[in-house]
């Protein structure tokens, strides 16, 4: 499909991950410009949720983290029975709600041992505040979520749902799921093509799967100036606290288009924090702005250079950006 696209409802994918762009899916998809002439690189996959929303043609799809891209790539290859997930999740679901805690280790220690797909999927519906993190030997680490009634029928409803929904979706595309680091997926591109590039951010988190300094992040800023494909970059530009001055350092001479959303800290009003969450494009690769796309319904924010600190329209050149401003 030709991007800027309108996209109205939202896929939602099976597997959770951290930084999932699933409230940022409709803004990406508004604010790049390519044909679908060529192939889609996404090397960041994650959840695949920008992958499965705006379903390109042709695809190479890859990430470290090997359980995710095996879990994909077999519902590519349709070796999966939608029949063994619900009898799985029922008779596991089953399971923890009688034993609680004690199935769900029981549960890792057999994915950690046999790394099998369903279990994945299990641990993953299951753990705490659904986060993926492995330890230094790979092994899946986070603790149980604490609701051993996880799996109630609507909620195993749900799983089976997003499973089709991906299954269907994934059925349109000539789509290479690969295990790989980025570097060794995104040689030889072609002007056609389009990376969507969404990298862990710096020092924010770091796992077995999730190793990413600043020198990862430098190398892939000057991988992005020897391109002749288009490309396109999520990453923070401020918080209430700071700038992200790693896009005035590496990132200048592209378009940054900007959206403004809240996350809470906490239960109360005065907790909640603005963060500012940007799209590097390439500048031939920008849509031209318009506001056809009324469906968005957080706040989309276009920052002018003079006008930084106000959520005002306008996308920016990165290097005429300043720290000095404040949200
Ligand atoms: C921010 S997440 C991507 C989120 C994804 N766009 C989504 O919406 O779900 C970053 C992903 O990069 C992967 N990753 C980390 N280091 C990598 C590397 N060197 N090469 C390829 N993938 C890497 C992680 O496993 C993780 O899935």
């Amino acid at each position: 499909m030709q991007l800027p696209r309108k996209i109205d409802h939202i896929i939602v994918p099976p597997i959770k991950c951290q930084g999932i762009k699933t409230k940022l899916v409709k803004f990406i998809a508004n604010n790049i410009r390519w044909a679908n002439n060529g192939v889609w690189y996404e090397p960041f996959v994650g959840s695949g949720v920008v992958l499965f929303n705006l379903r390109p043609n042709r695809a190479i799809v890859s990430d470290t983290n090997i359980h995710i891209i095996q879990f994909y790539n077999d519902l590519y290859l349709k070796k999966f029975n939608l029949i063994d997930f619900k009898e799985f999740l029922e008779f596991e679901g089953n399971k923890l709600k009688d034993r609680g805690k004690e199935h769900y280790y029981f549960i890792r220690d057999r994915f950690n041992q046999n790394q099998n797909s369903f279990d994945f999927l299990f641990l993953n519906r299951s753990c705490f505040n659904g986060l993926m993190r492995f330890n230094s030997n790979g092994g899946f680490n986070v603790p149980f979520g604490h609701k051993p009634e996880r799996f109630r029928q609507s909620y195993i409803t749900k799983i089976l749902n997003q499973i089709v929904r991906v299954q269907e979706v994934m059925s349109g595309g000539d789509w290479i799921f690969k295990t790989q680091d980025w570097s060794s997926v995104i040689n030889d591109l072609d002007y056609e093509d389009f990376v969507y590039l969404d990298p862990p951010y710096i020092g924010r988190f770091t796992d077995y799967y999730n190793q990413w300094d600043e020198s990862d992040a430098i190398q892939l800023a000057n991988w992005s100036q020897s391109t002749h494909a288009s490309f396109a970059l999520s990453m923070w530009v401020k918080n209430k606290y700071r700038f992200n001055e790693h896009l005035n350092a590496y990132w200048g001479g592209n378009v940054l288009r900007t959206y403004e959303h809240f996350y809470h800290l906490g239960s109360t009003e005065n907790l909640r924090n603005a963060m500012l969450e940007g799209l590097v494009i390439k500048p031939e690769s920008a849509s031209i702005l318009t506001r056809q796309y009324p469906q968005i319904d957080q706040k989309q924010l276009e920052i002018s250079i003079s006008d930084l600190v106000l959520p005002v329209a306008k996308s920016v050149v990165i290097s005429h950006f300043s720290s000095s401003h404040s949200l």
